[in-house]
């Protein structure tokens, strides 16, 4: 390779992974490179700007640690998580996809349907049902829900130490009829992470780090795709600028008061409870 030019830099450099066993990685690695370069070319980067990069990473994996991480992060504010997540979607006729974010943890204790998480928490108390149900409408009645979601003061019990741990999740089963019902506080808004580069970022160019609340589910069954989605609030001011684009306006559902009888039988303790209905479709 002595003559490499820039005409013939972007070959030779895919051409050098050729020995890939893997196929697919191979050719994931491949178009990798030709966006870079591609990149590079339609920008004319300098110097200057190539290293301002490089420096944005640096930073980037000096924050990273176990419990946090930034280039997570960047893949969701580059809006590259949500691309992901949409390009996964098969039907729209299923419910879709949205951010796993960073504060999902593997363990939730395992609970039948119907579960309550009220506990001590503060906050608008809201039961959360539905059913989850395949492509022609019928109950998927070995579905589990992982659910999970931050407490009244916007914080997940991860990054408040006031919080008892596993505040406000669970690995819930559904009923033999697919349902399932999770009496829960109304999720509240909160901003991404802004102590590292992103953060940075998001200052520079007046960005709106808020998120718009939201209860995070992973809903799986066997023989079905896993569904890892959110649920949003119809009266959330962030609804229109989430800032890692999650939003779709089918997992927008509506805060209402309960007008259940059953419901209200079954929760008699609880003053002035919340509905929100919304069922959950698997491909
Ligand atoms: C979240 O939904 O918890 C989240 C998603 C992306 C960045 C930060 C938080
Ligand atoms: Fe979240």
């Amino acid at each position: 390779m002595r003559n490499t030019s820039s005409e013939n830099l972007t070959p030779l450099t895919q051409n050098s992974f050729n020995q890939l066993p893997d196929a697919r990685l191979q050719f994931i690695i491949k178009t990798f490179i030709a966006h870079l370069h591609g990149f590079a070319r339609d920008t004319q980067i300098t110097h200057a700007e190539w290293r301002a990069g490089l420096e944005f990473l640096h930073k980037a994996s000096a924050i990273t640690d176990e419990s946090r991480s930034e280039f997570s992060l960047m893949s969701d504010v580059f809006g590259l998580s949500s691309l992901v997540d949409l390009l996964a979607m098969g039907t729209e006729r299923a419910t879709p996809g949205s951010n796993l974010g960073p504060f999902h943890t593997r363990g939730s204790k395992e609970v039948k349907s119907p579960a309550n998480l009220l506990k001590d928490n503060e906050g608008e108390p809201v039961a959360f049902c539905g059913k989850v149900l395949d492509l022609n409408g019928k109950p998927i009645p070995n579905a589990t829900v992982d659910f999970w979601q931050n407490a009244d003061n916007g914080l997940y019990w991860q990054q408040d130490p006031n919080q008892p741990q596993d505040n406000l999740r669970c690995m819930l089963h559904v009923g033999d009829d697919g349902s399932f019902e999770i009496v829960t506080i109304r999720p509240k808004p909160y901003t991404i992470p802004m102590d590292g580069p992103v953060g940075a970022l998001f200052v520079e160019s007046k960005r709106s780090p808020w998120r718009p609340a939201h209860m995070h589910l992973i809903v799986e069954a066997p023989g079905y795709k896993t569904l890892v989605t959110e649920i949003f609030d119809e009266e959330d001011p962030y609804l229109d600028n989430d800032a890692v684009f999650g939003v779709r306006e089918v997992l927008v559902a509506q805060y209402k008061k309960s007008t259940d009888s059953e419901l209200l039988s079954r929760y008699k303790d609880i003053p002035n409870l919340l509905e929100v209905r919304l069922d959950l479709v698997l491909e």
